[in-house]
């Protein structure tokens, strides 16, 4: 109403002003019809006098002629009659003709364009007319007629112009009213609706319900989730990511809300060596990843104290500051008894799951005693987990195959966290996958969380096929979810990444001391080419199938026999495992078979390096390399394609990379391989060695950009953006409707 008032109170106000301007006009406008129906009457009156007057001065008798003007002159207008024989004469007129009009003067009100005397009278019309239009001389008839009345029309088509507008405003304010107030109702409603999280076209009116509506409704939804959705990812893209980014995603949008990351595999491991305690980097692409993100996130990060001096670094709740030399975040170690490792990880986590995802051609092995293990650490992990939440609702992202049962056992003790579970292996299709003998429990373990995550759409795909196949679960392919027992789970692709740029530390040393050091370390001349490959040594990662490639290069192009040595650097990983003792067995028999056939009296074309490095030195020989060769034979994402790419700042150098990892499917600019064919692979190194330099450049140029915009803050912005999303969806969906009282 308000509104109303506002608005119709100007609007009347202007028509107000309008209609007083309009007046003067008005008054112009009927002085000008008046004074022509004046003159009209005038004439008309003139050519009825003019014969009898003529006869009567013919007469002469100027008493009758007074008395002819008298009689004619009661006329309600006609004010005054005269008659001038001469300019020179005395007007014979009736006694009213006012003293203005004289005989003399009488051509002046002739010709005049407004003929109109203001007297003590008011307003009179003078008109002249001659008394003998045919002969000159015969004297002029004067008619006065009273324009008293003009004056009155006017005032009254004034007042009547006055209403007019009046009734106008009131009519054109009384439309409006009535519009604001229906659209105002309408939009009222529709606030409500969505205030109650019910949407406008999701609780339809019932106009809205008739089927003729539907359609509409329906393609009104879709395009309103478009939007949302290209708002969300154009938002997305205009962030820069940085760890700057990150926090403020974790301030803002989550309200600072407490970070717990739960992995295997912990960021810092501290290893007695003798008498003193060495601080060691794990060989893992999570690892690689998630340490620059809790950096930025700060929060907690829980994982198996696995090194032989990792009880005597913690505090007395097993939790220890780190990274060591500029503490950020926590790190809490959870114990596990030799049993226990055997089972969860070596055998249920890296006998079973590990070789099931990953099509290598190894059998995987499911035992019930390691399932067993797998549950109760499971467990154990879920219970750390409650512990370090300070809040009933933190945010907790469970990490890879270890923990599988893990989303669900959160969601019971903790119903209101928001569980994202990334999985960090490929996930194979159904029928490789129904070769698990407790599939249903691991999918269902998997689907307690409230966001899932692969790294590419294949795997969610597969996922998402499993879960059909084995499940009595809703799946939704076109928002990709899956409800199971009323819960939702959202599955996603986020391919995982590296943190951009690289710590400076990484790359300040120059390409060439890189190359003279590398070379020098591994007893090589100068000028010697090197290609690297730096992998744990793990059956997944194609390492047999790179060494054939290089013996077949050397087979079909001996020119390279002498130049080149490839360096593999193969980190020792799950030795406790007799499917790694064998590949490493392997492994080292195949490069020394290799380097007996081509490398005599000559450097070696492999060097095999089984030990550890930290990244420092594995950025170097990154660096030092004309080529890296990654070659797994399945591989989620793998990380040191993207680590090569980020250490050649020089922009040179050549990635061969493998096609069935998730990395091919972002950098199509490297040599993209099957690793099963080793002809190709050799002439995929071949052309490697001969890339021209711009060539290099230009690859390494459109790789960089790539990796540098899709980093690990990318990566993990994206799924913190979507869990506040979902959190804010969730308190919306929680609220009472707006209308309903608690009574
Ligand atoms: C893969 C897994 C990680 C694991 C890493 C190293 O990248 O996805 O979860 O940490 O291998 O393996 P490890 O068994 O030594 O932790």
């Amino acid at each position: 109403m308000r509104l109303s008032l506002r608005f119709v109170l100007p609007l009347m106000l202007v028509l107000a002003a309008i209609a007083w301007g309009v007046a003067p006009l008005v008054d112009q406008l009927t002085l000008r019809w008046f004074t022509r129906d004046m003159d009209i009457r005038a004439e008309l009156i003139a050519n009825a006098m003019r014969e009898p007057l003529i006869d009567q001065l013919a007469a002469g008798s100027k008493t009758k002629i007074a008395s002819y003007f008298s009689r004619i002159a009661r006329d309600e207008r006609l004010y005054a009659i005269g008659y001038c024989a001469t300019p020179d004469d005395q007007p014979l007129a009736t006694r009213s003709l006012p003293p203005q009009i004289r005989c003399e003067n009488l051509s002046q009100w002739q010709d005049a364009e407004n003929p109109v005397l203001e007297s003590s009278r008011g307003s009179l019309h003078v008109a002249v007319k001659p008394l003998n239009e045919e002969e000159e001389g015969a004297g002029w008839l004067v008619l006065i007629h009273d324009m008293s009345f003009v004056t009155r029309r006017s005032e009254e088509t004034k007042v009547y112009v006055f209403y007019f507008f009046m009734a106008l405003a009131a009519v054109v304010s009384l439309v409006t009213v009535i519009i604001a107030q229906l659209s105002w109702r309408g939009w009222v409603t529709g606030m409500r609706a969505l205030l109650r999280g019910e949407g406008l076209l999701r609780e339809p009116t019932p106009r809205s319900n008739a089927p003729e509506f539907q359609p509409i409704a329906r393609d009104l939804h879709r395009l309103i989730q478009d939007l949302e959705s290209e708002t969300r990812s154009r938002d997305e893209s205009q962030i820069t990511w940085t760890p700057d980014a990150l926090r403020a995603i974790l301030h803002g949008e989550l309200r600072g809300e407490n970070v717990i990351v739960i992995s295997n595999r912990e960021p810092y491991i501290h290893q007695r060596r003798g008498d003193h305690v060495e601080v060691q980097r794990p060989a893992s692409g999570l690892v690689t990843a998630l340490e620059p993100i809790m950096r930025a996130c700060s929060g907690t990060w829980i994982a198996h104290g696995s090194g032989s001096a990792d009880r005597e670094a913690v505090d007395g709740s097993d939790r220890i500051g780190v990274p060591p030399e500029h503490p950020t975040y926590q790190l809490r170690r959870v114990w596990l008894t030799p049993e226990e490792e055997n089972g969860y990880y070596y055998g249920f986590s890296n006998e079973g799951l590990w070789p099931l995802c990953h099509i290598a051609h190894v059998r995987p092995i499911f035992r019930s005693a390691d399932w067993a293990h797998y549950v109760a650490v499971n467990k154990k992990f879920a219970e750390a987990v409650v512990a370090e939440a300070r809040t009933p609702n933190p945010i907790v992202l469970v990490q890879d195959y270890h923990f599988a049962l893990l989303p669900r056992m959160i969601r019971e003790l903790l119903p209101d966290a928001t569980i994202i579970t990334f999985w960090h292996i490929p996930w194979p299709n159904p029928e490789s996958f129904a070769i698990c003998p407790w599939r249903e429990e691991i999918i269902s373990g998997l689907l307690g969380s409230s966001i899932l995550g692969f790294h590419t759409q294949f795997h969610c795909n597969n996922f998402v096929d499993t879960v059909d196949r084995f499940l009595e679960a809703r799946v939704d392919r076109e928002s990709f979810t899956v409800t199971l027992g009323g819960k939702q789970t959202a599955v996603r692709r986020y391919p995982i990444s590296i943190a951009w740029p690289p710590d400076p530390e990484m790359v300040d040393k120059a390409i060439g001391q890189c190359r003279a050091e590398v070379r020098a370390a591994n007893g090589l001349p100068a000028g010697h080419l090197i290609g690297i490959g730096i992998d744990r040594l793990d059956y997944t990662k194609g390492i047999m199938e790179r060494f054939r490639a290089v013996e077949r290069l050397l087979e079909l192009q001996p020119e390279w026999i002498g130049r080149l040595t490839f360096i593999q650097i193969g980190a020792p990983t799950r030795t406790g495992i007799d499917e790694y003792q064998n590949h490493e067995v392997q492994v080292r028999a195949l490069a020394a078979r290799i380097n007996d056939r081509f490398g005599r009296g000559v450097p070696p074309p492999i060097v095999l390096k089984v030990e550890h490095h930290e990244p420092r030195e594995v950025y170097e020989y990154l660096r030092a390399a004309e080529f890296c060769f990654v070659s797994s034979l399945h591989d989620g994402m793998n990380l040191v394609a993207k680590e090569f790419v980020a250490a050649r700042d020089d922009e040179r150098g050549v990635l061969i990379l493998s096609q069935f990892t998730g990395a091919a499917r972002e950098l199509p600019e490297a040599l993209i391989v099957n690793p099963y064919d080793a002809d190709q692979s050799a002439a995929a190194l071949h052309l490697a060695l001969t890339m021209p330099p711009t060539e290099q450049r230009d690859r390494m140029r459109l790789m960089r950009g790539l990796v540098g915009e899709f980093n690990v803050y990318r990566w993990a912005g994206r799924m913190l953006l979507d869990a506040a999303t979902m959190r804010r969806r969730n308190r919306l969906l929680e609220k009472p409707p707006v209308g309903t009282s608690a009574s």
